[in-house]
């Protein structure tokens, strides 16, 4: 296998411990959703560097509406600080903005905020960064049976290919690597349909403090990794 081939086109991350971080030294939760921010800048950057075509960030589960209305607002109100830091810097990288999840429920001024800078980063042509925002695994399974139901398909006829046309990550490679930080050995309804074959990697560094060395870690262990898909090793 080529070095190429050995780096993951698609990795999905699972930010997990914002809370933690801001407890640790004494200051609200929602600053650990702003330093997380911070650390989305530097993990973009840099993994578009090492070569992967999509980073796929989890920034709000379907779970996540039973936490404080006032700690909802602060992660909803994110995108509209981020698109005005950060869309330069993303013209400047090359790098392009997509969001997966539910729009339903998303307050209009968050996904203004999304939907404006994935069009002032349409014409990029590297890395996608893609925000998996009101995103639940079972939520978008449940949506594409939906819209599957209400084409003109012949249902019988369904495959996997054409199912995965009608998932939220439609044109998207599977996540080859998907890294869960602060500890937690589980998925919480993330990507359940493409994850089948994922490698997965947990870190127990909290998501602020999540960067260049600790992504390199992660690449380095998924090159150790025998993917064989359900055949032989090779
Ligand atoms: C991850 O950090 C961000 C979101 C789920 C929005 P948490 O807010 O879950 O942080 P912990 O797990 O409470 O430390
Ligand atoms: C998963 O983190 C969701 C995101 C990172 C957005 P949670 O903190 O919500 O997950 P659980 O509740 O510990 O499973
Ligand atoms: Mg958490």
């Amino acid at each position: 296998m080529t070095e190429s081939q050995k780096i993951p086109r698609h990795v999905a991350v699972i930010m997990d411990g914002n809370g933690r971080w801001a407890k640790a030294q004494g200051k609200p939760r929602v600053f650990g959703h702003k330093a997380g921010m911070d650390a989305v800048e530097r993990t973009a950057i840099y993994a578009q560097k090492r070569g992967i075509d999509v980073l796929t960030v989890y920034a709000f589960s379907t779970e996540n509406w039973s936490r404080p209305m006032d700690e909802v607002k602060f992660i909803m109100s994110l995108p509209i600080d981020f698109y005005k830091r950060f869309v330069p810097v993303l013209n400047r990288e090359n790098i392009r903005i997509g969001m997966i999840g539910d729009r339903e429920g998303v307050p209009d001024a968050t996904l203004k905020a999304i939907d404006q800078a994935a069009v002032d980063t349409a014409q990029n042509t590297g890395m996608l960064l893609n925000f998996a925002m009101n995103y639940g695994g079972r939520a978008e399974i449940l949506q594409a049976i939906r819209k599957l139901a209400n084409s003109d398909m012949d249902l019988s006829a369904l495959t996997e290919e054409k199912f995965s046309d009608a998932m939220y990550t439609s044109g998207l490679p599977d996540p080859d690597l998907i890294i869960r930080t602060s500890g937690e050995l589980r998925l919480s309804n993330f990507l359940p349909w493409q994850s089948v074959y994922s490698e997965l990697y947990f870190t127990d560094v909290l998501w602020p403090d999540f960067d260049e060395a600790e992504l390199d870690k992660a690449l380095e262990e998924f090159k150790k990794r025998d993917r064989r898909i359900g055949g032989l090793s090779k």
